[in-house]
């Protein structure tokens, strides 16, 4: 078999096989309607509730502030709009920052089409917003802060707790939703003790199925739903639940929770490494990622000035290797990163960045073919355009 190192984990991950298997024996043999009343309905319900109880474990909530949605998309909708338009009478303003997931960003767009006041908290060098900005910015108008915890292009770390802390201490409600979907089986993620009334999780970036999330939900927050219906998921999220997506985003959970403090010392001994091996063998190569604890140990970022990204791309991809230009969400609209714009690079230096993402299931023997591909690849393409 061809060779294939997949280094592109912050855009999908792999299926765990214990994951498959799972979801494999339950479409076959619990196949039942979790509404049914019969035996195959309790059945599946009982699977559904028992995936709602190893998340609320390891969210350290209860089981019924978990709900279901399509990924991490939909929960970050349901929890923006849901929140904006249950509480509207209270105020008009939001607060997010300019580096977060089209998922959120585009969400914001629409609601200042609807007339809401929106504030964008600007990043430092980083990727990391400002706390002071945030207070400065908070008034009696705000209702809602969302903010993501790991940025999926860079893998900057938002200082959510503190956020939390600030919010809380705010002398009036102010719901505070955190899209985890990246740091969520990475870094501890506890909503409750941080003061999140919301949080976004997504399964298929933790090895589980695509097409699956988590809400959390803090209990006593309303919410007006996107999908009305039937009345599942308490009425957050009608529709028939995803039972094998459901069961396999559990399993998928699990097993990132159980090692993950020795998953992530294992990424990020790989982030470390592949960044200083590329740094001797490409000196003016620039690190967009944090190593100082304002980094996720699964995310590097690196440009190359003079090259262009998705040409280095498909040159690793000859080499069985692969990794992505920014995130894979505005990979193919062939703009400049938002993300990047927002630290201040330079345009040569966004249009010649990779994104390096890795996952437990990785290995440090993987990092010196990919070392030697990325180091081949500048040169002859520096060669090439003459730069
Ligand atoms: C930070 C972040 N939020 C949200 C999403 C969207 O998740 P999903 O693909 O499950 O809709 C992504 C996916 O790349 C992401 O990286």
């Amino acid at each position: 078999m061809e060779r294939e190192i997949y280094f592109d984990n912050s855009a999908t991950t792999q299926v765990h096989p214990d994951v498959a298997d799972l979801m494999h024996e339950t479409m076959i043999r619990n196949y039942g309607n979790p509404s049914s009343l019969h035996k195959k309905g309790v059945q599946a319900e009982q699977a559904v509730s028992h995936a709602r109880k190893i998340i609320a474990g390891a969210l350290e909530v209860s089981p019924e502030e978990i709900y279901f949605t399509s990924g991490g998309t939909e929960s970050n909708n349901t929890a923006i709009k849901g929140i904006v338009h249950a509480y509207k009478s209270r105020g008009n303003h939001i607060i997010t920052s300019n580096v977060e997931h089209p998922s959120v960003l585009n969400v914001f767009d629409h609601l200042e089409e609807l007339g809401f006041r929106i504030t964008y908290l600007r990043v430092k060098e980083n990727g990391v917003i400002d706390m002071e900005e945030l207070k400065e910015v908070l008034c009696s108008d705000t209702i809602l802060v969302s903010l993501m915890h790991v940025n999926n292009e860079v893998g900057a770390v938002q200082p959510v707790q503190e956020v939390g802390e600030v919010l809380k201490g705010y002398h009036k409600k102010v719901f505070f939703h955190v899209d985890a979907v990246q740091s969520f089986g990475k870094l501890p993620v506890f909503p409750a003790k941080w003061g999140v009334d919301l949080l976004s999780v997504s399964g298929h970036k933790i090895h589980g199925p695509k097409g699956i999330g988590i809400l959390y939900v803090k209990k006593g927050t309303r919410l007006k739903p996107l999908v009305e219906g039937g009345g599942q998921e308490k009425s957050v999220r009608s529709g028939t639940e995803n039972v094998p997506g459901i069961v396999g985003l559990g399993k998928a959970v699990e097993i990132a929770v159980k090692d993950r403090d020795a998953h992530a010392k294992k990424m990020d001994a790989i982030r470390e490494t592949l960044a200083s091996r590329i740094k001797e063998q490409v000196a003016d190569c620039r690190i967009n990622s944090n190593f100082d604890g304002l980094g996720a140990p699964h995310i590097l970022n690196i440009s190359f000035p003079g090259t262009r990204s998705e040409v280095l791309l498909h040159y690793l991809e000859q080499d069985g290797i692969y990794i992505s230009s920014g995130s894979a969400c505005s990979a193919k609209k062939g703009k400049l990163s938002h993300v990047l714009t927002a630290m201040h690079l330079e345009e040569e230096e966004m249009e010649g960045s990779l994104r390096f993402s890795f996952s437990y299931m990785n290995d440090l023997e993987e990092v010196m073919p990919v070392v030697e591909s990325v180091t081949k690849a500048v040169k002859e393409l520096r060669a090439l355009t003459g730069k």
